[in-house]
């Protein structure tokens, strides 16, 4: 039997596929201080761009809340997202309140780090567990190519060594990788942190949204990351920390810690994808590329009661179908990228 469905509360719903629901990732800010182009593309996201008004976004209550029900259907882990979490003012105060909820095993931060020397230290004591820092490239021309003009490597440096310094660990670093824009300084990247106790971990760069003009050919396939780094730097696989972990994970040789690979356009990871997210205007997508999801926030507001909350989101989950990797693997494997973007994406 599948060791995870063994453990599995009976109580908890499984989707269409048997998978249960472990991770919640809760979108606090649409907004970001970053432009990064294979995300918020300056020429979309411009001055007249409109985000979410406060009132819009769920408040830290509302998303306590929820964040309850989600613990009560199976969730163990919640990571805070963004946009940028760290311009939601106020954050270490929500980070308290959902790492009292009974259950939670994990709450973690993911963050392009510009503020995160100014915030490490109360996010720690209120209890975060850790954060993941977003770190293109070591490289000040290239950060800002990657950044879309806002930022330096060293600020996110300083943001990295205040989270050590608070006892955020592990903190890892994500590095989306576009060739011929930042590959040629990954292994840089890698010298850098190797023997520190940061954890890099590479990212396929994936067609997420629709705006980001996503190419097949600016993929750099893990397996050549792996290959350049493992040259250098021999590695030994390590096996996955718990089930469904998106990065496959390795040692040094050496013993000078651990690189990961994120590989969710060569090698998709659906099969095992236990993650819900919820946007910060209350929307829960069962899907990184979900093109709908379900309204929580309107329930909400009008008075439901957790029963009735938590029936929508046990039948969301239930209803669950979801495998967008998988099926553009597969469509492009029988040449029909051009389908799975219009299909998905477009439409
Ligand atoms: P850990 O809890 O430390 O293992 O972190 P994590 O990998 O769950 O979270 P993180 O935010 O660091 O995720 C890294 C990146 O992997 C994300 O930002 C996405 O780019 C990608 N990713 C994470 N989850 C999914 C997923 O469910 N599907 C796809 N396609 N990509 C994902
Ligand atoms: N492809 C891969 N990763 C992406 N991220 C944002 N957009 C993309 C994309 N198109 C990553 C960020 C960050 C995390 C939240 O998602 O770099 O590490
Ligand atoms: Fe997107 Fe993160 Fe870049 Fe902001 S820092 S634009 S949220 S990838
Ligand atoms: Fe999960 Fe969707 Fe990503 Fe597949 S594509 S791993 S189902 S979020």
């Amino acid at each position: 039997m599948n060791p995870v469905v063994a453990l599995h509360d009976p109580h908890a719903p499984l989707d269409r596929r048997g998978r249960p629901m472990h991770d919640l990732r809760i979108s606090v800010m649409d907004r970001c201080n970053f432009r990064c182009p294979y995300c918020m593309p300056k020429e979309t996201f411009g001055e007249g761009y409109r985000f979410l008004g406060s009132a819009e976004r769920l408040s830290f209550p509302e998303i306590t809340r929820l964040a309850g029900l989600f613990v009560g259907l199976g969730v163990r882990k919640l990571r805070l997202t963004g946009g940028e979490p760290l311009l939601r003012a106020g954050l270490a105060e929500l980070v308290g309140d959902l790492a009292a909820l009974p259950k939670v095993e994990d709450v973690a931060l993911t963050t392009n780090g510009v503020l995160l020397a100014r915030h490490a230290e109360e996010l720690r004591a209120q209890g975060l567990g850790r954060v993941t820092v977003s770190l293109d490239s070591l490289d000040p021309e290239v950060f800002r190519t990657m950044s879309g003009g806002y930022g330096a490597p060293a600020e996110i440096l300083d943001g990295i060594q205040a989270a050590i310094a608070a006892g955020l660990a592990p903190v890892k670093v994500n590095c989306v990788v576009q060739r011929g824009v930042n590959d040629h300084t990954a292994l840089a990247l890698v010298e850098h942190f190797r023997g520190s106790g940061v954890i890099v971990r590479f990212i396929e760069y994936m067609d997420v949204g629709t705006r980001n003009h996503w190419d097949a050919s600016r993929v750099v396939p893990s397996r050549e990351l792996h290959a350049a780094v493992h040259a250098r730097w021999p590695l030994v696989p390590l096996a996955a920390g718990y089930h469904g972990e998106v990065a496959e994970r390795y040692a040094f040789a050496d013993g000078r810690g651990e690189v990961g690979f994120i590989s969710s356009v060569s090698q998709p990871f659906c099969g095992a994808c236990t993650r819900a997210r919820l946007s910060s205007e209350g929307v829960l997508y069962t899907c990184l590329f979900a093109t709908h999801g379900l309204d929580l926030r309107t329930p909400l507001r009008a008075g439901a009661d957790d029963a009735t909350l938590e029936a929508l989101i046990r039948s969301a989950w239930l209803g669950r179908n979801d495998r967008y990797s998988e099926a553009r693997a597969a469509l492009h494997a029988a040449g029909s990228e051009r389908k799975i973007e219009m299909y998905y994406i477009g439409g």
